[in-house]
């Protein structure tokens, strides 16, 4: 079976490693080897330019609302989890819900103009289950009304879109390490952005508002992913290609055992290297379940 909540545990001695490496260096917190060697890491198996390691997938959220969407009312669609929404609501800001697509369940792209008032300033969309959104049509809508795009790619580690991580799309991007996903670090997440201007606000945002020692730059909030969560990642990591080879497999069964019928499966976005977290099915309707 695909697990959906069961943990993945690497080798315990293989975390102890990273432990010891903790009480070594006496550093638990506040960005230190581990935090940074597993930065580094990240950056090379994804293959991004920026990212910034947080607690949970929560607070990247809330910090690219924070930075983009001022209070504004916010596209977006409940067909996500509650995190996506909650946000959008904590920060203040409006949410304005559209359908999604019937067959890649991502947000219906076409339906987006429509809910665009004088008002909106961001659109929040979900790539759910890993499957990408339609990137190229809501990046023309967002630059023709000038509005940010936020992408919640929760789902998403190790998913290319057009041969590039989907972490490199949108204003920012951001993706959660809960201990439910392909790869973790029990809690955690991280932000993606390409924009150095854009990048360092989110930096001092995650980090009280600091991004030097002695230097505040505005108001931040405490994001910052611990060195026993690094640890766990570091961990982990090693075994994610394995995993997902393993999640394929089983997908393949699934896709040749299954009775279709009566069900549908998700449609791929074309373009997509998918990463195999999910089976989503689609039935006809709620009585046919
Ligand atoms: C689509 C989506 N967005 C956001 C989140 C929140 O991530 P976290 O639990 O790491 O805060 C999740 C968590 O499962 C999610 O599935």
């Amino acid at each position: 079976m695909i697990p959906v909540t069961k943990t993945f545990l690497p080798p315990k001695e293989e975390y102890h490693k990273f432990l010891n490496e903790i009480w070594e260096s006496n550093q638990i917190a506040n960005g230190g080897t581990l935090h940074q060697k597993l930065r580094e890491e990240l950056k090379s198996y994804l293959k991004v330019e920026n990212i910034i390691l947080t607690a949970n997938g929560t607070l990247p959220l809330q910090i690219a609302l924070k930075s983009l969407a001022k209070n504004g009312e916010v596209i977006t669609t409940p067909f996500s989890y509650v995190a996506s929404t909650s946000s959008i609501i904590w920060e203040n800001c409006t949410p304005v819900f559209v359908d999604i697509h019937p067959e890649y369940l991502t947000i219906d792209e076409t339906k987006i103009e429509a809910a665009i008032t004088e008002k909106t300033t961001a659109i929040l969309a979900t790539h759910v289950f890993g499957n990408p959104c339609n990137i190229e049509v809501i990046d023309k809508i967002a630059k023709k009304h000038k509005l940010k795009v936020i992408y919640d790619a929760a789902h998403c580690f190790g998913v290319k879109y057009k041969d590039t991580s989907l972490f490199n799309y949108g204003d920012v991007s951001s993706c959660s390490f809960h201990a439910t996903k392909l790869f973790h670090t029990g809690e955690g997440g991280a932000m993606f952005c390409r924009d150095e201007k854009l990048y360092n606000e989110l930096f001092y945002r995650h980090n009280f508002g600091h991004d030097g020692p002695d230097k505040f730059q505005g108001l931040g909030i405490n994001a910052k992913l611990s060195e026993l969560q690094a640890g766990m990642g570091l961990a982990v990591l090693p075994y994610v290609e394995k995993n997902i080879a393993n999640r394929r497999e089983i997908l393949n069964i699934y896709d040749t055992e299954l009775d279709f019928t009566n069900i549908r499966r998700l449609k791929i976005r074309e373009n997509t290297t998918w990463n195999f977290a999910y089976y989503p099915i689609i039935f006809q309707s709620e009585k046919n379940l």
